[in-house]
């Protein structure tokens, strides 16, 4: 039943509509779909056609009905090729990323941040616009990837998830998304990063890092069983390409506002750099528009020259770490050299290996933020804005300071990817800025 009712939704209704009386447009349908073995079902008016696609990739058989008029191949039917075709998984999660995820995100117009940035740069300054990824369901743009992967595990018949979260971000994502979906849910995270108690949570010692390898064990050790759900663009293929897939949805979506808002593109788009699912997720629909710059801000922790800090791709070299060559924070041993930031989802020795080819191919820029350039980023959004982002997305708005005086005119585009909200972070904010101040 449940096939039959989505590939209802799938049917080009523009011809079923236009032709036959109700009775018989509904018989095409259900005909087409009971007999479909049978590959064509005459009715009066209409020939409808059912044709099952070759495999998709991650997607199961996509099916498609294909309503045509005797006359007419206008549902883009040249013969047998062309049509319409969607996979069932896109059109249930599309639904679902609104509904449930509250998509798509708003692209919004920070008057008084780009104000602050024209007053402190001689009056000239950027109209600076921020894609509110902090406003989806559980607060970050984590859920995009969670939701989709977490309906890939029901799809297959799995039964539980396993995951590692660094700022507990992706766990709240994954552990809601499994809620919704029926599925057993199990998150890693590391003792240092667990600012909460929580009832599905596995402690871990060490960072994200150790928390990743843990949850890789314990998946492995049920592989008939439990799905392993990557909230980060590293690890072997697919993973890194999947949660780009999934992450795409920011650029789409703000490629279409940028056009409705100023009908044109942005000619800067910035994003913080953990493993990079943000970032891709902002820069891969403007890959092809080199008139569009991305700049992506890595964690510079305690200060480049410190030894305490996160920038993979600005401090780092090549290497192989949970199963991908990317840019990695390794000592001239290739010993791990354990990651710092006071942002927790920052602290990650290795990168999305695609973000390192865009860094060697030149196509996007790599700048860093200190600890204490991302508080004062924190308290300036709070202040200016009334938004409080996560200290993660605090880096991508502290780079501001560096990038604006870099900027040919008045009249660029700036949008700054806030990636999470920082109602998370309030209690280190306090502490550094008010208690220790
Ligand atoms: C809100 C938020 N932003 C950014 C990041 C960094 O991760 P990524 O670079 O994969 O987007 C995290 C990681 O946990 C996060 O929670």
């Amino acid at each position: 039943m449940t096939t039959c009712k989505l590939q209802g939704t799938i049917v080009n209704n523009q011809f079923i509509q236009k032709k036959g009386t109700l009775k018989e447009r509904a018989s095409a349908v259900v005909q087409a779909v009971v007999t479909r073995d049978k590959f064509k079902v005459k009715v009066p008016t209409l020939t409808t056609t059912y044709t099952p696609l070759p495999i998709l990739p991650l997607i199961e058989k996509a099916k498609e009905i294909i309503v045509e008029t005797e006359n007419t191949n206008s549902a883009g039917k040249f013969g047998r090729f062309g049509g319409k075709f969607i996979p069932e998984t896109l059109a249930e999660l599309a639904t679902t990323l609104r509904d449930y995820v509250g998509r798509e995100t708003p692209l919004y117009h920070a008057q008084r941040l780009s104000e602050y940035y024209k007053n402190k740069n001689g009056g000239i300054g950027p109209d600076i616009y921020i894609k509110r990824e902090d406003l989806n369901h559980t607060g970050s743009h984590k859920m995009n990837n969670a939701l989709a992967q977490a309906m890939i595990a029901k799809r297959i018949g799995l039964k539980s998830v396993v995951t590692a979260t660094g700022s507990g971000q992706h766990g709240l994502a994954t552990a809601s998304a499994c809620a919704k979906l029926g599925l057993q849910c199990t998150v890693f995270m590391a003792a240092k990063d667990m600012e909460r108690q929580s009832s599905n949570v596995e402690v871990v010692d060490g960072c994200f890092k150790d928390a990743s390898s843990e949850a890789f064990r314990c998946w492995v050790g049920d592989l008939e069983n439990s799905y392993h759900l990557t909230g980060s663009a590293v690890g072997p293929h697919p993973c890194p390409t999947m949660v780009r897939e999934f992450q795409s949805v920011i650029g789409k979506e703000t490629r279409k506002q940028a056009l409705e808002k100023w009908n044109g593109k942005p000619d800067v788009i910035v994003a913080c750099v953990g493993t990079g699912s943000n970032a891709l997720g902002m820069f891969h629909e403007f890959i092809y528009d080199t008139d569009v710059r991305l700049v992506g801000v890595e964690a510079a922790g305690l200060g480049l020259e410190s030894g305490r800090l996160s920038s993979t791709l600005v401090k780092g070299d090549v290497g192989v770490y949970h199963g991908a060559i990317s840019y990695l924070l390794q000592d001239d041993d290739g010993q791990i050299i354990n990651p710092h930031s006071i942002a927790a989802g920052m602290e990650y020795p290795g990168v999305s290996p695609e973000l390192s080819f865009l860094k060697e191919s030149g196509r996007a820029e790599f700048c860093v933020a200190t600890d204490e350039e991302a508080l004062d980023a924190y308290e300036r959004l709070c202040k200016l804005e009334g938004i409080y982002p996560s200290l993660e997305a605090a880096h991508s708005f502290a780079i501001l300071d560096k990038l604006v005086p870099t900027l040919p005119n008045d009249k660029s585009k700036v949008v700054v990817n806030c990636s999470g909200r920082g109602d998370k972070d309030a209690p280190i904010v306090f502490d550094r800025r008010i208690l220790h101040a």
